[in-house]
């Protein structure tokens, strides 16, 4: 339990340290700020549980800043401190959202009062408001995440177990695109004890090294050219709560050792900085790659690996999920109706047995895609194959028109790959083969991660031939 933080800002300075010394015996950490401007700063590295605030400041006024820092948070209870005269002002500033107002001379007994109150006033606050989100988000918290099949609910039911911890030691979540990921892991956050607190995501991939490390980890004034001001990093900002380190996978090694260290000792120090911060979080990960093989190309480390796949969550692919696909696809055809002002209120038999068969390679977000292009192209009632534009289901029900053009991308490639005897029913207008060659391709090497060996294996070919499409088609392994 960290001490209670007092912010006290005053331009009196004999009083702001008075306030100072006497908080500090009854065990509260105040610091102290001499104008409106030195204040807002301060508020981006620390989260006072009470702030002390003079109506007359130099430059910016108390007002002003009161109304600054409902802005920024408004959970942060002020006292307006004001001199006998101006009780207006207080008046005003309680109308404005304080938590309360102190005359001045102030007593300091009455202060720490005050502080106490409004500590307890804001705790019970956050609390309350913690359990009505809690409940709130448990009421939903595996509504949003739609599917009743066995292989989901297994994952479901283990994330639900993970909620209920208070610790755990972190989770990978994996699966392939699409497949939920990320709203698993929110799925979680919601649901868990600490659902009130921050959720704090981080996508690896989007930032190189150097500027991750001040990212995640913060960074001190003067660490590098631009950094004029300390900043906390996202760790720091996820204290309390979770952070999620998406497509974790992308992560640079140099700071992957940095980041083992930070979960394995929950501490973090800011770039430039000289003490390690202790962080309550619990951290959350997730990726599509198969992380386990990266550790033995070298790519990934080990220790970090072995740390954050202590709890694996493996989501599966849509195509595992039976007739979950069915109970999405009426889910998206509800939400892009009303997107769009359309009635399409059934998806026909054929196309829902092609909904069925496809591989879906980009899984739910996929689904998603396909059924709001659907959508947009339906006329009547009913959702049919043609407005899916997916290929061809596999041959056991009468073959229907595939679509007459060939795919354009990727994502449209045929379900192919899946299915044992592959033979697509050829569109009267006939497939322009080398599209489709080249997709398959592209289709293997995602599915197997690049690795070549094992998409030749699954297109049937060696791997020598398949070497020389990828070059015949110049398509980057
Ligand atoms: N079971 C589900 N029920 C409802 N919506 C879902 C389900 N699974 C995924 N979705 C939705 O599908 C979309 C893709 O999911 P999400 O972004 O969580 O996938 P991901 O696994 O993180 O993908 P990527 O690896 O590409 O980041 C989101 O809009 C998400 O809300
Ligand atoms: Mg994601």
């Amino acid at each position: 339990m960290t001490a209670p933080s007092v912010l006290v800002v005053d331009d009196e300075r004999t009083l702001a340290r008075a306030i100072r010394a006497f908080l500090s015996e009854s065990g509260y950490e105040a610091e102290v700020a001499g104008d409106a401007e030195q204040a807002l700063r301060l508020l981006e590295t620390m989260r006072p549980d009470v702030i002390f605030c003079d109506v007359r400041l130099p430059g910016m006024d108390g007002i002003t800043l009161l109304r600054r820092i409902r802005e920024f948070d408004p959970a942060i209870p002020v006292i307006i401190m004001t001199a006998h005269g101006t009780i207006e002002g207080a008046v005003e500033a309680v109308k404005l959202g304080a938590f309360d107002y102190l005359k001045k001379p102030v007593d300091l007994e009455e202060l720490k009062l005050l502080a106490d109150r409004a500590r307890e006033t804001s705790q019970l606050k956050q609390e309350l408001s913690y359990y009505r989100r809690r409940d709130a988000a448990r009421a939903d918290s595996t509504a949003g995440v739609l599917g009743e099949s066995a292989a989901l609910r297994q994952v479901l039911d283990q994330a639900r177990q993970i909620a209920a911890l208070d610790e755990t030691p972190p989770v990978l979540i994996t699966g392939e695109t699409g497949t939920g990921k990320g709203l698993v892991a929110r799925t979680i956050h919601a649901a868990s004890s600490r659902g009130a607190k921050p959720f704090i995501e981080v996508n690896c991939t989007a930032l190189p090294a150097t500027l991750m490390e001040a990212e995640l980890f913060g960074h001190e004034r003067g660490a590098f050219t631009d950094a004029k001001e300390s900043r906390m990093g996202l760790f720091e900002a996820a204290a309390g709560g979770f952070l999620f380190l998406d497509e974790v996978g992308d992560l640079e090694l140099p700071l992957q050792g940095k980041l083992l260290k930070a979960v394995e000792e929950r501490t973090v120090r800011r770039v430039g900085g000289i003490r390690d911060r202790r962080i309550d979080v619990r951290i959350l990960a997730a990726t599509n790659r198969d992380l386990e093989r990266e550790t033995q190309r070298e790519q990934f480390r080990r220790d970090l690996y072995f740390r954050l796949a202590v709890i694996i969550l493996a989501l599966p692919p849509l195509r595992d999920r039976g007739t979950d696909v069915l109970l999405l696809a009426e889910h998206y055809l509800k939400r892009y109706n009303a997107k769009y002002g359309k009635h399409v209120r059934q998806v026909d038999q054929r196309a829902r047995e092609l909904l069925l068969s496809y591989p879906w390679p980009g899984n739910v977000r996929e689904l998603s895609h396909v059924i709001e292009r659907a959508v947009l192209w339906s006329r009547g009632p009913a959702l049919d194959v043609e407005h899916l534009s997916l290929a061809t289901p596999p041959p056991t029900t009468p073959a229907p028109e595939l679509p007459t053009a060939a795919p354009a991308a990727a994502a449209a490639t045929p379900g192919l790959l899946t299915h044992e005897t592959p033979t697509p029913g050829l569109p009267p207008s006939g497939v322009d083969l080398e599209t489709w060659e080249r997709a398959l391709i592209e289709q293997s090497l995602r599915e197997s991660g690049g690795n070549q060996t094992r998409a030749a294996q699954r297109l049937g070919i060696s791997r020598d031939t398949l070497r020389y499409r990828l070059k015949k088609y110049g398509i980057q392994a």
